[in-house]
């Protein structure tokens, strides 16, 4: 095992953190002037269960992060394991990115996309700064699930549940 200390090696850190699987979600708000946002995001995870919590983290260079901090309501959009093109299309830069794609309103508007594993529709309630990112903790108000295999982010690469 290699072992890092003090200034932090970027590759390396990043490199270390991609041995922790993940799923991937799609988080999506709508703005109150009516723009639909999203962006592609593997730093979803529970926080609590009564109440309800779970956490995510948002780069703050975006150029819609502003977007997700002003916004009342998000959706987090966990994708099922044929969904690879969609977390591809939400991590692009992409003028629209929801231009002919299948979804449906949630609270406050936010897309809820079609074919996912489990759709959580969250109140934005507390953020915290967290270096270069913005760390979103939300009450979920309401949620559904599937029974679709999830899509899995290891070591830089999508996987599939054997
Ligand atoms: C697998 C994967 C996971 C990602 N997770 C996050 C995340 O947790 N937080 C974040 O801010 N960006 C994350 N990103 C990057 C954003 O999706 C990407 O920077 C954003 O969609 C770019 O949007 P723009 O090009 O419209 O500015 C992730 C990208 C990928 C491919």
């Amino acid at each position: 095992m290699t072992a890092h200390k003090n200034k932090v090696d970027v590759r390396a850190f990043r490199s270390a953190l991609g041995t922790f699987a993940t799923g991937i979600t799609v988080v999506t708000a709508c703005t109150a002037d009516g723009r639909r946002v999203g962006l592609t995001v593997n730093s979803f995870n529970s926080v609590s269960l009564e109440p309800p919590l779970v956490v995510w983290s948002l780069a703050r260079s975006l150029p819609f992060a502003a977007d997700f901090e002003n916004c009342e309501y998000y959706a987090i959009n966990v994708l099922a394991e044929d969904q690879q093109d969609l977390s591809q299309h939400f991590a692009s830069r992409l003028e629209d990115k929801f231009s002919g794609l299948g979804f449906s309103e949630g609270l406050g508007g936010a897309p809820l996309l079609e074919g996912c594993c489990a759709r959580f529709e969250c109140r934005n309630t507390v953020r915290h700064p967290g270096g270069d990112h913005v760390v979103f903790i939300s009450e979920v108000e309401r949620f559904e699930r599937s029974e679709r295999a999830p899509l899995i982010y290891h070591g830089g690469a999508y996987r599939r549940l054997a």
